[in-house]
């Protein structure tokens, strides 16, 4: 079996997730799907970035420990994932054991290491510049646009301490080497071009520490307990923590020790993350790797904004969509089939409730709910409910027609259409060509009309072939939508007599055999346009 490693951001527990959060979250579950469904040993990884001084802040506003309010907050985030059917394999926290000891172990092995040039891989110098608390990110004065944070416009804070600071400097070259070497490392390839140029500068030591005296919030330094580690460190490292789950009886150290065995010999294939954060992912963490002489993550893959009618959505301008004021409406499948089918991987993507009722209505109500209702009511009217056994199929129509279009979608180069596009993250294409295999189907039925020949049982054996092929286009299509829509892919698959998991298996034409089908209630209901 072929591991498949791969990560979401984990978010600050500021406050509740919204409809970005959910987006790279579910864009995750889904990939992770298809690839289990591909047969390959998934590990999904999401969790809860805890440290820092937002964290902080957001605690105190609340009159709460730190702790306690992480500990308030984490379960809201599980829960939420968990109602929007996403599968992880585990949650970490930055506040795990293991976790702590992992980034201790980084530290001292950064702190033992030599860069390229021979000098310290660590040093203690006095840090003077300004610091955005909402991004976590330190700038230089010349970074500053109007004074303001260049990534999200807000205030920063000037600061002036002693620190400890990592010679990030030193693996520029190797860097771009990298990121030269091998293409589609940093995708879309806009995106790697965007972090060449930026690493055209000379590029700065990262300051790694925080003085306790301003920040306690965090992992105390290994040797030296005047500083926490600077939460970007911190955060990045759950990636290599959450490579194992902890055992009973184990110690962190031991657990520690594991994880970064286990992400030496199979590190992220993927990290799914927003834009804004590309630089910390592609320049710190990369060099970090470097420094300790662990292994690379395989991609980076930086998606785009999704804006609410215009406007970037955040926690902080306050048009924070949740989850949870869609769901509602659009049903769990209705909302990850949104938000999946109109991102093109990459760009920003505006939505709207119009927008969403319309998609969902032309692609789920009426195509693919249309056809299910119609080729199960019809099995159950003029079959008894039963298909024809396979070897008895003929048929009166384009028959050969429909099997070509379904066969290209799971055959032939790259593992047919579907599985190269999820391969090269054009995920909606993938989904838009099983909607055309639907619309196909439906056009087909409407040539065959089985409901004008039902009349004559002279023709039945026509009528049934017909319902068999329409039958089979609607279960691979539900086979092949199951890792976005896994209740309504289910629903449908099991109405057809098949189990409501698809496996590598199904995902051929032609295996519906003398099946016992059920008519039940629509798979998806057909949504009303919002009264103003
Ligand atoms: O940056 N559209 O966490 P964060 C699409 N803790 N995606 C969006 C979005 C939008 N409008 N808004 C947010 C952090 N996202 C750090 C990460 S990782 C080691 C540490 C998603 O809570 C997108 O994935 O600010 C973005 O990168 C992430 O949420 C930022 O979440
Ligand atoms: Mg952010």
């Amino acid at each position: 079996m072929t591991r498949y490693y791969l990560t979401t951001p984990i978010y600050y527990v500021n406050d509740r997730p919204h409809i970005g959060h959910a987006y790279t979250t579910i864009l995750a579950d889904a990939v992770a799907r298809e690839r289990r469904l591909m047969g390959d040993d998934v590990r999904f990884l999401t969790g809860t970035d805890e440290h820092g001084d937002k964290v902080e802040r957001a605690a105190l506003a609340r009159g709460l420990t730190p702790q306690a309010h992480v500990d308030d907050l984490a379960p809201i985030w599980k829960a939420e994932w968990d109602a929007l059917e996403i599968r992880y394999d585990r949650f970490i926290r930055t506040t795990d054991p293991d976790h702590v000891a992992v980034v201790g172990i980084a530290l001292e092995g950064l702190k033992e290491g030599t860069a390229p040039d021979g000098r310290p891989l660590l040093y203690q110098d006095a840090y003077t510049g300004w610091y955005c608390v909402s991004d976590e990110r330190y700038w230089t004065e010349k970074d500053l646009v109007g004074g303001r944070c260049p990534e999200c416009g807000k205030p920063v804070e000037e600061i002036e301490e002693r620190n400890w600071f990592f010679r990030m400097s030193a693996f520029r070259d190797a860097l771009v080497e990298h990121i030269r070497e091998n293409p589609g490392f940093i995708l879309p390839e806009s995106r790697a071009n965007e972090v060449l140029g930026f690493l055209r500068e000379p590029l700065a030591d990262l300051c790694i520490s925080r003085p306790v005296e301003r920040l306690a919030w965090g992992i105390p330094f290994p040797w030296d307990p005047g500083f926490v580690t600077y939460v970007w460190v911190d955060a990045l490292l759950n990636y290599v923590t959450g490579a194992v789950d902890p055992r009973a009886g184990e110690t962190p150290e031991a657990t520690a020790r594991r994880a970064i065995s286990a992400w030496n010999e199979h590190p992220a294939d993927v990290h799914l993350i927003g834009k804004d954060i590309l630089t910390t992912h592609s320049v710190y963490w990369i060099t970090i790797l470097m420094a300790l002489g662990w292994g690379l993550p395989r991609q980076i893959l930086g998606h785009g904004w999704w804006l609410w009618e215009g406007s970037k959505i955040s926690k902080s301008t306050g048009n924070a969509v949740r989850p949870a004021d869609l769901t509602p409406v659009f049903g769990v499948d209705g909302l990850r089939y949104y938000l999946l089918r109109e991102m093109t991987l990459g760009q920003d993507s505006t939505y709207s409730y119009d927008s969403l009722v319309q998609r969902l209505n032309a692609d789920l109500a009426n195509d693919l709910g249309n056809l299910h209702s119609r080729v199960t009511k019809m099995a159950v009217r003029y079959l008894d409910g039963r298909l024809p056994a396979r070897p008895d199929a003929g048929g009166g129509g384009d028959e050969a027609f429909l099997a070509s279009t379904a066969q290209r979608l799971t055959a032939g180069e790259g593992g047919g259409r579907v599985a190269s596009a999820w391969r090269e993250w054009r995920i909606h294409t993938a989904l838009g060509s099983v909607i055309e295999l639907v619309s196909a189907t439906n056009e087909y039925l409407e040539r065959s009309a089985p409901w004008k020949k039902a009349k004559d049982p002279a023709a039945l054996r026509d009528v049934a072939a017909t319902l068999l092929h329409a039958a089979e286009a609607v279960r691979l299509s539900a086979a092949l939508l199951y890792p976005v829509m896994p209740d309504v892919a289910g629903r449908i698959l099991r109405s057809l007599g098949r189990p409501a998991v698809p496996q590598a298996a199904d995902l051929v034409w032609g295996i519906l055999d003398g099946e016992e089908i059920m008519a039940g209630d629509p798979v998806y209901p057909r949504l009303e346009a919002r009264t103003a």
